[in-house]
């Protein structure tokens, strides 16, 4: 057991849909917290980031990112883990694995748009995980839409209690402040030339409020007290059970609400509590060093060309140079090779505690979803692995390079970029990759040209549904058309399906059968 005190985390994420202003409010986190002198040079960042490695350049090109960062910054002496998730119009199960790492959530919404579908489909995910969610209701600056609306959509959509923290002085577009609603007082906002600097923020109470901001005030009054007679005021309670949602409004542009809200990570958001293990037994925050694996990606970086593994610590001191081990091999790991990643730029980690990353370089054998430990043996549970909704297969175009595309096929299945379902009669290219979005394809493609050399052709697949069966049932399918039986790395067979109605039907007609659908919450270990 190590005897020091635990220090106080903040592990969160910031998720979005593309557009609504994660970059932005990820930015204005930073200079609120000290990190950054002048807003702007996260995206500066990125574009140096991305000039120095191809796959990058893929991401600037689409103008997405696929390769997530983990931030790190002091805040009102809480450390603050800020893990990037990717944020693009399609799915990945990259973003849902970040999601298995963190404490907290921040929801951003554009008010003008409020939920879109990208932004459903991770809620979903965030509730399976009971996750909090701290909702920002961005670009209050613009015209947009009516404060109620918006929070009668939370609750409708996503099933989320929307418990307004603050409440809009001014109208969207013409946006002077906010009330807390926990306090009583009216924050009122200054402008900064393009927001590179922190917005001042003058504390007014309710009288000179109601003789300067005149008839905005009042319509404050109105919404703020509407919401108060309804009980929708702000419940930590509920709010860490991941049934209430607090709402902060404001604009990350002209950095209205930012304090706020930052404020409210620090002070309503959980530090990482103790995690239970497969057994279902809580390895205390203050036991001996363990982590779980929640990524790894190869080649990161053409000038590195290595492989890394972020792990969340969830008890213990991590050391670097420390004995370590992979429960699942039960071979030791090498941590002498500890770094946070800050886009392409890595700063080597001594000392880590529960609720931070350490990015271990090449540590061979980790995959995703695995537990590391020092001392008494410990084993997490796995990550989810998400339903595939998308199928298609791959082949190399150059057919002498088969070899690299098998070495390719093999390391970005353990990545976890796609999965891979393999014929148990057949070779790697009857293998069919499955996904939950279009563009974990387009990246695999990517990035088996790019780095293993091997230009590949991807063919769309016709199947349409997936499930899990088992041998005697695969032998029953052996002759049914529009039916394939595979093998996922877990050892697990499955059945691919053309045609949802055959299935259907085979249910009906054959319900001995073994056709279970795959569950999100399992885990693949
Ligand atoms: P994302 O990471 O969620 O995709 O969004 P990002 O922060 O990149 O913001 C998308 C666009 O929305 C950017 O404009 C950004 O400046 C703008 N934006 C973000 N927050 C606010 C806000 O509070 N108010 C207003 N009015 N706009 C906001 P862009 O034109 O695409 O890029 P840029 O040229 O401004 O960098």
């Amino acid at each position: 057991m190590s005897a020091t005190p635990v220090p106080d985390r903040r592990t969160f994420a910031i998720i979005s849909h593309p557009d609504a202003g994660k970059t932005t409010l990820t930015e204005k986190f930073l200079l609120y917290a000290g990190a950054l002198a002048e807003a702007g040079s996260v995206k500066a960042r990125t574009g140096r980031r991305s000039a120095t490695s191809d796959w990058m350049e893929m991401e600037q090109k689409r103008g997405i990112s696929i390769t997530s960062t983990v931030l790190q910054f002091p805040y009102r002496g809480v450390v603050c883990n800020l893990l990037d998730t990717p944020g693009h119009r399609d799915f990945s199960e990259d973003t849902y694995r970040v999601l298995a790492a963190v404490d907290a959530v921040v929801m951003v919404l554009d008010s003008a748009k409020g939920i879109e579908p990208q932004t459903l489909k991770l809620f979903e995910v965030c509730r399976l995980r009971k996750l909090p969610v701290l909702t920002f209701l961005n670009k209050y600056d613009r015209p947009g839409r009516e404060m109620l609306e918006l929070l009668d959509e939370i609750e409708r959509e996503i099933g989320l209690r929307p418990t307004p923290a603050t409440w809009p002085v001014g109208i969207s577009g013409d946006f002077r402040g906010v009330i807390d609603r926990r306090t009583g007082e009216f924050v009122r906002f200054t402008r900064t030339v393009r927001g590179q600097s922190i917005a001042p923020e003058e504390l007014v109470d309710p009288e000179q409020a109601a003789a300067e901001e005149g008839r905005a005030w009042d319509d404050a009054l109105e919404g703020a007290g509407l919401m108060e007679a309804m009980g929708a005021d702000v419940d930590p309670e509920s709010f860490l059970a991941g049934e209430s949602t607090p709402v902060f409004v404001g604009s990350a542009l002209t950095n209205f609400g930012v304090r706020l809200l930052l404020d409210a990570v620090i002070d309503l958001a959980p530090s990482p509590v103790p995690r239970a293990d497969v057994n279902d037994e809580v390895r205390p925050l203050d036991a001996d060093f363990s982590a779980f694996v929640f990524k790894v990606q190869a080649n990161m970086d053409p000038a590195h060309r290595d492989r890394i593994a972020f792990a969340r610590v969830c008890s213990g001191t991590f050391e670097r140079g420390m004995d370590a081990t992979c429960h699942r091999t039960g071979k030791p790991v090498s941590t002498k090779y500890a770094t946070t990643v800050f886009g392409a730029e890595r700063d080597t980690v001594e000392l880590a505690h529960p609720g931070d990353v350490i990015g271990l370089i090449n540590a061979q054998g980790l995959r995703i979803g695995d537990t590391i430990y020092a001392g008494e043996p410990v084993e997490f549970p796995g990550i989810p692995r998400f339903v595939p909704e998308v199928f298609a297969s791959a082949r190399p175009l150059d057919t002498g390079r088969t070899k690299q595309f098998r070495r390719g096929l093999a390391q970005l299945d353990e990545e976890g970029v796609v999965q891979v379902l393999r014929d148990p009669d057949g070779g790697e290219t009857d293998a069919v990759l499955a996904a939950v979005g279009q563009l974990q394809f387009e990246v695999f493609a990517h990035r088996l040209a790019s780095e293993f050399g091997a230009p590949t052709e991807m063919l769309s697949s016709p199947y349409q549904a997936i499930r899990v069966t088992d041998a005697p049932t695969a032998l029953r399918l052996r002759g049914v058309s529009g039916v394939r039986v595979l093998r996922r790395d877990n050892g697990e067979l499955v059945a691919l399906f053309e045609n949802p109605y055959r299935l259907q039907r085979l249910h009906n007609d054959e319900p001995d059968l073994v056709l279970r659908p795959l569950l999100t919450t399992t885990s693949d270990n």
